[in-house]
């Protein structure tokens, strides 16, 4: 008999049995969207209002054992939707400040107050001291909200629909301490509507190493050297 596959995630079983169920929630909407959704700016922000869009679990067991490794404090989430992968991010910040000392945040980013809302519910039924208190939700449109106040960040999630992400990305070069790295979710589905965001990375003159990891729609590993 096969031993199953390993979780990173340090977290009591109320956490895991709340992130399974979130996740199965979120495929399930997935399933019934639309093939198209994507490619129809029409309608969209209505469409996804009530919807997760949550980064896959595979890839949260990543990012999360990625933020243990590099030790990381201060992490950018760049779209929080209902706050799944935030949950990771802050399990992660709340174990490496135990271990290593010292301040740090998850700063979150949702543009829809319903949506903001429902996570803040989620964080609350993970728990404060766990999950909550290390997560600082900006809430309104991230090209505003994380103009000001941002910490040396070590890691950013860019999860997010492809025409902010570029300018998201650069209002927060200069806080990108060396060694910070940036995971894009999507690199190889959405390589087209991301094209400015990848040639921007991949250009020799930018700064980054980069990788494509081969998750299912390619998950981009940028390293800030
Ligand atoms: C793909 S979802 C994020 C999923 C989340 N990372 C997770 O794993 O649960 C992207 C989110 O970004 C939000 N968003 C899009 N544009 C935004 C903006 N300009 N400012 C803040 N949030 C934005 C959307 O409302 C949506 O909820």
């Amino acid at each position: 008999m096969s031993t199953p596959a390993p979780n990173p995630v340090v977290a009591p079983d109320h956490i895991h049995a709340l992130l399974n169920r979130l996740h199965q929630e979120s495929l399930t909407q997935e399933a019934a969207l639309p093939s198209t959704y994507l490619s129809s700016p029409e309608g969209f922000d209505d469409l996804m209002r009530d919807k997760f869009i949550a980064l896959d679990q595979d890839k949260c067991q990543f990012v999360y054992q990625l933020a243990r490794a590099i030790g990381a404090r201060n992490i950018v989430e760049i779209g929080t939707s209902f706050g799944v992968s935030t949950i990771y991010l802050a399990l992660a910040v709340g174990s490496n400040l135990d271990h290593l000392g010292g301040e740090g945040k998850v700063i979150a980013t949702e543009k829809e107050h319903t949506k903001a809302e429902r996570a803040r519910q989620h964080w609350k039924e993970a728990g404060d001291s766990l999950v909550t208190r290390h997560i600082d939700l900006r809430e309104g449109d991230l090209l505003e909200t994380l103009k000001n106040n941002i910490p040396q960040i070590d890691l950013i999630l860019l999860d997010i629909w492809a025409p902010v992400a570029l300018p998201a990305l650069k209002l927060l070069e200069p806080r990108l301490r060396s060694g910070a790295v940036v995971i894009i979710d999507n690199s190889i589905s959405s390589a087209t509507r991301y094209k400015e965001l990848l040639d921007h990375l991949r250009s020799p003159t930018s700064g980054y190493t980069n990788l494509t990891l081969p998750y299912s729609n390619g998950l981009e590993m940028c390293v800030k050297v």
